[in-house]
This record gives C-alpha cells, structure tokens and sequence, in this order.
C-alpha cells in the first residue's frame, strides 16, 4: 500500500509516520520516506527549494515535481514493486496545497503534473488537521524557519484551506484526522483504524 500523510508545517505527522512504519514493519517490510529530498542526492535539491531564496513560484514548483520523480523512480515505485508498504511525508497533495492554495499557482496545470508524469497515486492519503496558530507556535520554536515556515499565518491558513478542499473532492483516498487536543497515541489509533478499515491487518 502506498500511504501518504500530509498536513501544514508543525501538524506532527512525522511522529505519526515513524509509529506506523515501526508498527508496518514488524509485520512485514516497509518504507519511511518523504518529500522534499527522500532519495539519494535529494539534499541539494531540499536545501535549494527551501532555504535557497528562490524568487519565483514555478522555480519552486518544477523543483518539488523535480524532487518527485526522481524520488518516485529510485525510491517509491521500487519498493512497491517489492511488495512493500511506502508511507511518505509530503507528496503531490503539498504541491496542490502549498503551491496553488499557498502560492496562488493555477490548479489545473499542477493537478495535472503527477499523472502528466506517470507518477504513481496513493492509496490512502492523511490529513492531520491542526489549528494553523497552533502549528506556527510550534513551528516558531524548531529554530530557523525556511520558505514557507516564514510565509506566516495567513499563507498557512490558506494551505489548511486548500487540504480541506482537495480532501473534500476525493473523500475516498482522504482521512482527515481533526488532531485538535487529542495525545500522539489517541491520533496514531485513528490512524490504525482506517487501515484496518480499508483492509489492512494491524
Ligand atoms: P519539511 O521540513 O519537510 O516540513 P515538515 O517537516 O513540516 O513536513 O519542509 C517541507 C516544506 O516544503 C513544507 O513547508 C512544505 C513545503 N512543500 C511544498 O511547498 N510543496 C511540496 O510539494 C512539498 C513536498 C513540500
């Protein structure tokens, strides 16, 4: 199963992903990966598109599809093609978020890029939904922000808008996850229920 978890910066779903790839892996095999720069030689390319000043949103955007495809060649379709599960950080879904709804990029030509690409879909995408004034106080104290941690609380909200829309539209690949005051264990159970929910054994 390809799974993917998304989510505004500081909306804790790294913690989320290393629990359930510790829980997939005792089972079976499985793959912790992310976006931007989950393969080899991704750091530059990380490092570029988030502390390089860039200056305009479509450098930004063909990087993050940049990123994408190599990460899908080398990284994801190989391990799903191994039978493995692939739990990622981030995919095309932050592109949509953070480029249009954030960015004010067109919709269309970006929604279009992943199967443009050939890229693969996910099976099940999460949305772990965090008050955007309670992710950037969170945010503020990891240290340095990068390009979009620094954007401030109107362009996250607007990133939150656009999960919330995208999840809208294909309700049966989203779960959306309200973590309001919720522990990390009580979000990771409603995690583990809608995997069970869609078949998978844990
Ligand atoms: P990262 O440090 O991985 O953030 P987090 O730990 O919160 O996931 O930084 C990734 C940043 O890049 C994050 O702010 C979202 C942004 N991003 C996009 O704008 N578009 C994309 O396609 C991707 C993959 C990430």
């Amino acid at each position: 199963m390809f799974i993917t978890f998304e989510g505004i910066d500081g909306c804790g779903k790294s913690t989320q992903a290393k629990m359930l790839f510790e829980l997939l892996n005792k089972s079976g095999s499985a793959v912790l990966t992310h976006e931007p720069g989950g393969w080899d030689g991704g750091a530059s390319l990380r490092a570029l598109v988030l502390n390089g000043g860039l200056r305009h949103s479509w450098s930004e955007f063909y990087l993050f599809m940049l990123d994408r495809s190599e990460h899908a060649a080398r990284v994801i379709e190989p391990a799903i093609a191994a039978g493995k599960h692939v739990i990622c950080e981030r995919y095309h879904d932050s592109t949509l978020a953070y480029q249009v709804w954030g960015r004010k990029l067109p919709y269309g030509p970006l929604h279009d890029a992943l199967s443009l690409a050939s890229l693969p879909v996910p099976n099940i995408t999460f949305f772990f939904s965090i008050a955007p004034e309670k992710a950037l106080s969170r945010v503020s104290k990891r240290g340095a922000a990068d390009a979009f941690e620094s954007e401030g609380l109107a362009f996250m909200k607007r990133v939150d808008e656009g999960y919330r829309t995208l999840a809208k539209n294909e309700s049966t690949r989203w779960v959306v996850i309200e973590c309001g005051d919720k522990t990390p264990d009580e979000i990771f159970e409603c995690v583990r229920n809608s995997l069970r929910e869609k078949g998978l054994c844990l």
